[in-house]
């Protein structure tokens, strides 16, 4: 039977939240670490079924059945095992790979591959202490790699002229271009780097699959990589993993930078755990490789518009490995600065600084979705609360959804909705009351203090001063009342018009809102009516 490569059942365990997936089948309760439930391969009343999600078991007290997500699919819907991962890629979203046995010509074509890149390797790095190579040396020491970094990396120098089609004139030229290092040209082969400063690129078997070529005399582009070839695949590659990938586990995180240079700039100055991918674009494929250690990723990006873009791109592609025990970050080098620079011109300290000041990709999000749209606007709520809801949709583990949906319809309303109706409550002023009115009152107030009493709340409102001693009123009590009731709604009358102006001109405004208001203004209207009317009797 075709074997499935490792990496794609570990994908699967890493994509699929064991509980979750178990969880569609019977309930699991938590209880300290570990879920529990009732075991579904045999009658219990009592729970004994055990799942851990960290280690990715489950296993039965009762029955002894025990197992991973795989065994589990193809017990409980007793499916075989091609079956089975067919049903959990689905459930994943992700594609099944192509099988392929690798034939006795492949793995000797692998061999020879490698043989090539390790010899081109030595040449390159010999040459960086040569005469050739001064440049190199000079410019890579200028940015303040030391001698032990340069043979830990294995940096080189690749010279002007084709030194790898010459050296290797006797190896077969399908040999030599299915390493990306030699082209065909009109004239015969040539090398593909030339004049470069070159870093290797390892795979996570210390093996050098391919090269990035960074020019030293400013043309553009500044970096080129080796082509995709059948043992190096740009958008699975992650430069510098195969150093970090120890500490990604001592440090149970990994920092993910933007620039190789970067990345080996962290790796030695305090941040051993730090890899960049290669090129600028991160894919799926980098975060299923960090993912393999651990859920713990720091993203550091530029502060710029574009390390903004990056970082949303970032976000979205790890959502789907998130779990309730996963903790993603981003955090920002301002000033158009990159972590190189911040550690050679301000030192380890301001970039741990940088670092420890990142913050959770929660809120991450959600600040960029303020950023992004309109949000005191209909029209961008929709947009924030789509785009908000697609991100959402990706993390697979049902609960976590759930709970971090939650936390986001809390910020929408003490956010987005409590500001709504703060800006509609505030700075409504009614202008003040004329004299004859301010007169009127003092008298009543004077003449009938129970009625000051009485309306105290209103009265004070009015902004007048009752210090002063005045004439009293020829009105009833009655009357008085009445008086300083039909002002009570009329003030109100007044400040109902100003709040539904102001509803016109909010673009924010819903028509229930108006409506509500309209309603409002016209029982006013009728209670006022009605009492002028018996006034009038
Ligand atoms: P940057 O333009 O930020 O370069 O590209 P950098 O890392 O600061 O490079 P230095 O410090 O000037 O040497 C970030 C990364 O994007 C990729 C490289 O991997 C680079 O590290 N890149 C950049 C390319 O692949 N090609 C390019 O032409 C430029
Ligand atoms: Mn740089």
């Amino acid at each position: 039977m075709a074997k499935y490569d490792n990496s794609f059942t570990d994908e699967l365990r890493q994509r699929l939240s064991l509980v979750d997936v178990i969880s569609r089948r019977i309930p699991l309760i938590k209880k300290g670490q570990n879920y529990w439930g009732c075991c579904p391969f045999h009658n219990e009343k009592t729970p004994s079924f055990s799942v851990s999600e960290e280690k990715g078991f489950y296993h039965c007290f009762g029955c002894g059945e025990h197992g991973d997500i795989i065994s589990f699919v193809m017990k409980s819907e007793n499916m075989d095992f091609k079956n089975a991962i067919k049903e959990l890629a689905d459930m994943a979203g992700i594609k099944m790979p192509d099988i392929k046995q690798k034939t006795p010509e492949q793995k000797q074509a692998e061999e020879n591959y490698i043989q090539l890149t390790e010899n081109a390797t030595k040449i390159y790095q010999d040459l960086l202490y040569t005469d050739v190579g001064k440049v190199a040396l000079d410019y890579i020491k200028k940015r303040g790699f030391s001698d032990e970094m340069i043979k830990k990396y294995r940096i080189g120098y690749a010279p002007k002229n084709n030194i790898i089609s010459s050296k290797f004139s006797n190896i077969k030229h399908d040999k030599l271009t299915a390493t990306g290092l030699v082209r065909v040209g009109n004239y015969g082969l040539y090398d593909f780097f030339r004049d470069k400063l070159m870093f290797p690129i390892f795979n996570a078997h210390d093996q050098i699959v391919a090269f990035s070529g960074r020019s030293l005399d400013g043309s553009e582009p500044k970096y080129i990589n080796t082509s995709d070839t059948e043992l190096f695949h740009k958008r699975q590659t992650i430069f510098g993993f195969n150093f970090a990938r120890d500490a990604i586990h001592r440090q149970n995180r990994s920092i993910v930078v933007e620039g190789q240079i970067d990345a080996i700039q962290m790796q030695n100055h305090g941040f051993p755990e730090t890899v960049a991918p290669l090129g600028t674009a991160l894919t799926e494929d980098h975060i299923a490789i960090l993912c393999k250690s651990n859920r713990n990723i720091t993203f550091c990006f530029d502060g710029d518009n574009a390390g903004q873009k990056a970082a949303v791109r970032a976000c979205t592609l790890v959502l789907p490995f998130l779990r309730d025990n996963s903790d993603v970050r981003f955090a920002f080098v301002s000033g158009g600065k990159d972590p190189d620079e911040i550690l050679k011109n301000q030192g380890k300290s301001a970039m741990r600084k940088i670092i420890d000041n990142s913050v959770s990709w929660i809120d991450f999000l959600w600040d960029s979705v303020n950023k992004n749209y309109l949000t005191n606007t209909p029209n961008g709520r929709t947009q924030a609360e789509k785009f908000l809801k697609d991100c959402l949709s990706k993390i697979t583990d049902k609960i976590f959804q759930n709970e971090i949906e939650q936390e986001y319809n809390s910020r929408k309303f003490n956010q987005w909705h409590k500001w709504k109706k703060q800006k509609y409550t505030t700075d409504i002023e009614l202008p003040d009351i004329d004299n004859m009115t301010v007169n009127m009152i003092k008298s009543i107030v004077q003449t009938y203090p129970q009625l000051s009493e009485k309306y105290i709340d209103f009265l004070s409102s009015l902004n007048i001063s009752f210090d002063d001693d005045v004439s009293t009123t020829d009105l009833s009590l009655e009357n008085a009342e009445k008086y300083v009731v039909s002002l009570k709604l009329q003030r109100y009358i007044q400040k109902l018009n100003l709040e539904k102006q102001q509803l016109l001109n909010n673009p924010d405004a819903t028509s229930e809102s108006l409506q509500e208001i309209n309603k409002k203004i016209i029982d006013a209207q009728e209670k006022l009516d009605l009492l002028l009317d018996m006034n009038n009797k």
